[in-house]
């Protein structure tokens, strides 16, 4: 195969986006190869702008069509797992937009589907992950640099979002098409982060605003409490009205600490002995030289790394490197697998405030749909 032609499923802000970057040549192994929508206004803009580039009205009809080798499912988030499950089915590769679904079931019914057809390329798409920064982060992790970790703190209120931005279309800040807020929709690039770094909870506990500052019933502020189960605990606060936000991931283990600012500062703290250590050997009287900040800073050393990301970049690795795993095998950054976690970790966390109480993941997918159910319903009311 030269060159991967990629069906666009969900021809609007994120598809065309895709369609651009591919046209012009940013993603060397991709060529576009039809897009679809089911808004017929789209055929209109897409022969305006590819009129080479053939255009469905339906994903079953483009998947059918052998135009393509590959899609992407820029296409809300209910149906990323149905049109994903129908590529497969069809040996078609498939790359899901984010979030997986709303329901981790589903993504891990699609991942078993995936795990029988070992020649199909199955992604997701967490551009995050491409991002040198978080890699480094990974690193320092998975090498033991920072020791085991003993909390993980990420405030993430960068998601400032105005009204306008939820009105532009119908499906948005909706339980019924969206299936959630800014837990679904935006910081589902940060869950998944925070789960690929550090691992994934085993409760959580959370506190939610619906339509706090928003004319929504979803969710716009969030604050939740991670128990890993080991001891280690963590804080992930996020939400869609801080004009100026921040963007603050601090994980602190027993032999140092890594502090990411605006996701393009990192400072890394190395202990020169571990805190278990340091707890161990060091007498009052060394200590309290310490606390006079005489010998603090022999201690520790610091290293601080700046990363810069140009736009776009990261959404151009994830389209470069799923066509690199079709063409030659290269590993993917991010298997379609992997996005399990991050919806099993929301569905706790929508789970938890619903019942007001904490809760052990992955949490009973059946109670969670009826919990989520009764949202809709609510919101089917004030219609
Ligand atoms: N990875 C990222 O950084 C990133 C950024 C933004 C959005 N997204 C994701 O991309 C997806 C799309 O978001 P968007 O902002 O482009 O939304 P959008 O509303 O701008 O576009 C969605 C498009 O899908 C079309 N559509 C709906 N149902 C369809 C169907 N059954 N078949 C074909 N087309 C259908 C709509 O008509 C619309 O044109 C969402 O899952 C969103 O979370 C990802």
């Amino acid at each position: 195969m030269k060159k991967v032609r990629l069906g666009i499923i969900g021809f609007g802000a994120q598809g065309s986006t895709y369609a651009e970057f591919i046209n012009n040549e940013r993603v060397e192994q991709m060529v576009v190869g039809a897009i679809c929508d089911i808004d017929p206004t789209k055929r209109e803009q897409v022969q305006h702008l590819y009129p080479e580039v053939p255009f469905f009205e339906s994903y079953q009809a483009l998947i059918d069509s052998g135009e393509v080798d590959a899609i992407v499912t820029t296409v809300p988030h209910y149906l990323h797992t149905e049109i994903g499950t129908y590529a497969l089915m069809h040996d078609v590769h498939a790359l899901l937009e984010k979030p997986g679904d709303i329901y981790g079931e589903k993504v891990q019914e699609i991942s078993k589907l995936a795990q029988t057809k070992p020649h199909l390329t199955f992604g997701i798409f967490f551009n995050q992950r491409t991002n040198p920064l978080y890699q480094k982060v990974k690193e320092l992790i998975d090498t033991g640099e920072i020791g085991n970790i003993r909390r993980t703190n990420w405030i993430i209120t960068t998601w400032w979002r105005p009204q306008a931005y939820y009105d532009q279309s119908a499906w948005r800040a909706t339980w019924a098409q969206e299936g959630g807020g800014v837990l679904v929709n935006q910081a589902p690039h940060q869950i998944d982060l925070l789960q690929w770094l550090c691992g994934m909870p085993e409760k959580v506990y959370s506190n939610i605003q619906y339509g706090y500052q928003r004319h929504l019933n979803v969710d716009d502020d969030v604050t939740t409490v991670l128990d890993y189960g080991n001891g280690a605990t963590g804080v992930f606060i996020t939400c869609t009205h801080d004009v100026i936000g921040t963007d603050r991931l601090e994980i602190t283990g027993d032999k140092g600490k890594i502090l990411v600012e605006d996701s393009s500062k990192l400072t890394i703290t190395r202990l020169n002995e571990s805190e278990t250590e340091m707890n161990h050997n060091m007498s009052w009287n060394q200590a309290q030289e310490i606390f006079k900040g005489k010998t603090f800073n022999g201690v520790y050393t610091q290293e601080n790394l700046e990363f810069n990301s140009i736009w776009g970049e990261q959404h151009i690795n994830v389209l470069n490197n799923f066509a690199a795993n079709i063409i030659d095998g290269t590993p993917l950054i991010a298997p379609g697998s992997d996005g399990v976690n991050g919806v099993n970790l929301v569905n706790g966390i929508y789970l938890s405030s619903w019942l007001g109480s904490e809760v052990t993941l992955p949490i009973d997918p059946q109670q969670f749909k009826v919990e989520l159910e009764k949202q809709i319903i609510t919101e089917n009311n004030k219609k």
